[in-house]
């Protein structure tokens, strides 16, 4: 066959109790499990050709063609794939990503889920969406929880064949996220390089690990039992932790901006004057993620926009897991990019 195709789409995901280190950075094997929420509004579409006419792979995002250093990590990738199969031939990759790049959205999630999906499918690979979540769990740690819907679980596993992401809970108990776009810029410390700095330097890494299993158990047993507000609090209170690995630091650093820290404000001043449920988490960057109740959006939007722009605000329903697409798929997210579909 000269040319196999696979096109796929993945959404993004938000973690609850949050990945934070890795034990072993050549096979992204973390510290901890960790356990996210798959948004719907924010996903990546990826199309991998693979074709005996070309002569070296290449990559596109969002239609502009991109350095050798990203082709490198697209290559890189895609060479875990060529090698289980034998597969010699070289790859044409195009990403559109309807998520804003590098802001903490945790794009790198949906799109090594997409690629991953995308390039099992053009090769016809017969893997489970577990075993699948094996190899994207190489191209980023957080895409291996992209490949399922609503809650799920990264679990650390022994080896590279059994630290996989599961799913754990539809998540279609009125439940939503906002995001608080405080900044999409680029960030300036990757999630890699942030995370490694903080397990070599940090005196409270230990008690990140520690503590982190207990809450993993304990948001299992709260989202069994559908206790919003127990999984609220859990997940709030986890992230704060990640957070002051970064603080405790050395040299420190933070995602925070002035930014963060007024919508995090605005939340807590929300949440206080409605009396509604709210908790915020936060990632490799400066925006603000809310988990609500879907029921509460339009009563928190519309207070929350009187302390941040409503037009930063962005809501979310929990998403699908990936899933492939057509080529009139395809076509029909090329034309929705083209007419500014890309926050
Ligand atoms: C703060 O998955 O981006 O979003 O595995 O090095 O690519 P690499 O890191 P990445 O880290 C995500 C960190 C986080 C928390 C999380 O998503 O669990």
């Amino acid at each position: 066959m000269t040319q196999s195709i696979g096109i796929a789409r993945a959404h993004t995901n938000i973690a609850l109790i949050k990945y934070w280190g890795k034990r072993d950075k050549e096979l992204f094997l973390p510290m901890n499990s960790s356990l996210s929420l798959t948004l719907d509004a924010f996903y990546t579409d990826t199309k991998v050709v693979f074709d005996t006419e070309l002569t070296a792979d290449s990559f596109s995002l969002n239609q502009k063609e991109q350095s050798e250093k990203e082709i490198e990590k697209i290559s890189r990738f895609l060479n875990l794939f060529r090698e289980y199969i034998g597969e010699k031939r070289f790859a044409r990759v195009e990403s559109l990503n309807f998520v804003p790049t590098a802001a903490g959205l945790a794009s790198s999630a949906s799109a090594f889920a997409a690629l991953a999906l995308a390039t099992a499918s053009a090769l016809q690979l017969d893997l489970s969406m577990e075993q699948l979540s094996t190899f994207a769990r190489r191209g980023s740690g957080s895409s291996t929880r992209s490949l399922f819907g609503g809650f799920v679980e990264w679990e650390m596993g022994t080896c590279s064949e059994d630290s996989l992401a599961r799913p754990i809970d539809p998540a279609d108990w009125d439940l939503a996220m906002l995001v608080l776009a405080v900044d999409t810029s680029q960030k300036k410390v990757a999630s890699r390089e942030g995370m490694d700095h903080t397990v070599a330097t940090s005196p409270f890494y230990q008690a990140w690990v520690d503590t982190a299993k207990a809450d993993l158990a304990a948001i299992k047993k709260a989202i069994a039992e559908r206790d919003f507000d127990k999984v609220g609090q859990i997940a709030e209170h986890n992230g704060m932790k990640m957070h002051a690995t970064t603080l405790s630091a050395n040299p420190p650093f933070t995602y925070w901006n002035a930014g963060s820290l007024l919508a995090q404000e605005a939340v807590r001043q929300v949440r206080q004057d409605l009396g509604v449920s709210a908790y915020m988490t936060m990632d490799a960057g400066p925006n603000v993620k809310v988990l609500c109740r879907a029921s509460d959006v339009d009563k928190l939007v519309g207070a929350l926009s009187q302390h941040f722009p409503a037009d930063k605000i962005i809501t979310s329903l929990p998403g699908k897991g990936a899933s492939q697409l057509t080529e009139a798929d395809w076509q029909a997210s090329l034309e929705r990019f083209g007419a500014g579909g890309q926050l």
